[in-house]
């Protein structure tokens, strides 16, 4: 079989992780990589093991050899380059957000309705095996009728006011940030799980730090030191530290979702409870390979991540048998592999079992209104 070759754009902290699962699915291999400049990229390139570096995503999209593209540069280049791409005859894996507005994103989703390509989005989330399973407890009726889903996304990279990124830039990052950055991780998982669609929302947004400490130097610079005044510059903050919304569906359920990137101690914790007739589960992303199950009339349980305990959609998640733990990388696998697997097959054939183009646009969609509804404080339908 010969293998599709692909050109990873961006290098920094998601970059190295596409190209690692990639890899591991047997179905490719990155021949080139690409960044801001040649000499970063060949450094990556040659850290990485890729054979070829380019200064630009256009070299790239350039480069015949080259069947898939993947983007995973700031969010204000997604747009452009996918549609690049699209044009250049490239499959395209775009990280999320996929464009800054709903009407970008629109524009892509039209695009890859008609290009005959796989168009994809590393919506990686899904790809936990306990999420999997949860998501055949509800589609088998174990959980019933839904009554509530709550849940957050926490982290504290961003906890003091000299911590700094282009995400704290609307102009990278979009007009909002903890909701596109992290809340669109959740809201994709939950209606993916849950089949049920958001029909509208109510937010309460804060910003903690409405002024940062931007460095003037790389961050490197200041590690294990105290910043003096010369080595920053304070720059006012438009966008939001966390998010509150109340969440409606469509159907009657209930929720709610809490977006947070200054909560000291979260890491990078996904937590999602569903209520249900029946019984409820939650899920901890910081312990990705236990599920707790809810009961009124007997013990809760603790399921551990193990293939023969689960249902077959979800045994086909897991690489490794119970007890050997799989979490964030092979998430991006388990996504990989799919998307993959379809642009190996004719468009007639393409199975669509990973996030794409249509599930990006919804996401902007949903920040869009849930903008709307911090700005205007009132709920807002989707
Ligand atoms: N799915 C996930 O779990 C996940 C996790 C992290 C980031 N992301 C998404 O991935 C994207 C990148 O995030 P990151 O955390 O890797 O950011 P990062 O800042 O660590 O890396 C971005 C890289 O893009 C490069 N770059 C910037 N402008 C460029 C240009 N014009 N041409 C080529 N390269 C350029 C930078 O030099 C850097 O290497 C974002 O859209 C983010 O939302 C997704």
């Amino acid at each position: 079989m010969q293998k599709i070759n692909t050109g990873v754009i961006g290098t920094g902290f998601i970059g190295p992780v596409h190209v690692e699962a990639v890899r591991r699915t047997g179905l490719a291999d990155v021949l080139a990589i690409a960044d801001i400049n040649e000499e970063v990229a060949r450094k990556k390139a040659d850290g990485l093991g890729v054979e070829r570096a380019y200064g630009s995503a256009d070299a790239v999209l350039a480069d015949p050899d080259i069947d898939v593209v993947h983007i995973c540069v700031p969010n204000n280049l997604h747009y452009e380059i996918a549609k690049k791409a699209l044009k250049a005859g490239k499959h395209v894996v775009c990280e999320k957000p996929l464009a800054m507005t709903p009407e970008e994103g629109k524009e892509l989703k039209e695009l890859a309705e008609t290009c005959g390509l796989v168009c994809a989005m590393n919506l990686n989330v899904r790809a936990y095996p306990l999420l999997q399973h949860v998501r055949s407890m509800v589609s088998d009726g174990t959980i019933g009728e839904i009554f509530a889903v709550n849940g957050s996304y926490q982290q504290d990279w961003l906890f003091k006011d000299t911590d700094y990124s282009w995400r704290l830039e609307p102009e990278f990052s979009g007009k909002t940030r903890a909701v596109a950055d992290i809340g669109t991780h959740w809201f994709d998982l939950v209606e993916y799980i849950t089949g049920k669609r958001i029909e509208k929302v109510f937010a309460d947004f804060a910003t903690f730090h409405p002024v940062r400490k931007k460095p003037l130097k790389p961050v490197e610079t200041y590690s294990g030191k105290i910043l003096q005044p010369e080595d920053y510059q304070e720059v006012p903050i438009g966008t939001e530290d966390y998010a509150n919304v109340q969440l409606r569906f469509a159907g009657g359920a209930h929720g709610s979702f809490t977006a947070n990137q200054v909560a000291a101690g979260r890491k990078n914790r996904i937590w999602l409870e569903i209520y249900g007739s029946k019984c409820s589960v939650a899920y901890d992303s910081e312990m990705p390979n236990q599920l707790w199950i809810g009961h009124r009339d007997g013990c809760n349980e603790v399921m551990i991540k193990d293939p023969s305990l689960m249902s077959p959609d979800a045994r086909a998640y897991n690489s490794y048998p119970g007890g050997h733990c799989e979490g964030f990388a092979d998430t991006v696998k388990h996504t990989m592999i799919r998307i993959y697997r379809d642009i190996t097959r004719d468009p007639a054939g393409r199975k669509g079992d990973y996030p794409q183009f249509r599930d990006g646009y919804r996401e902007l969609q949903l920040c869009e209104a849930i903008y709307e509804s911090a700005r205007t404080d009132r709920w807002v339908e989707i």
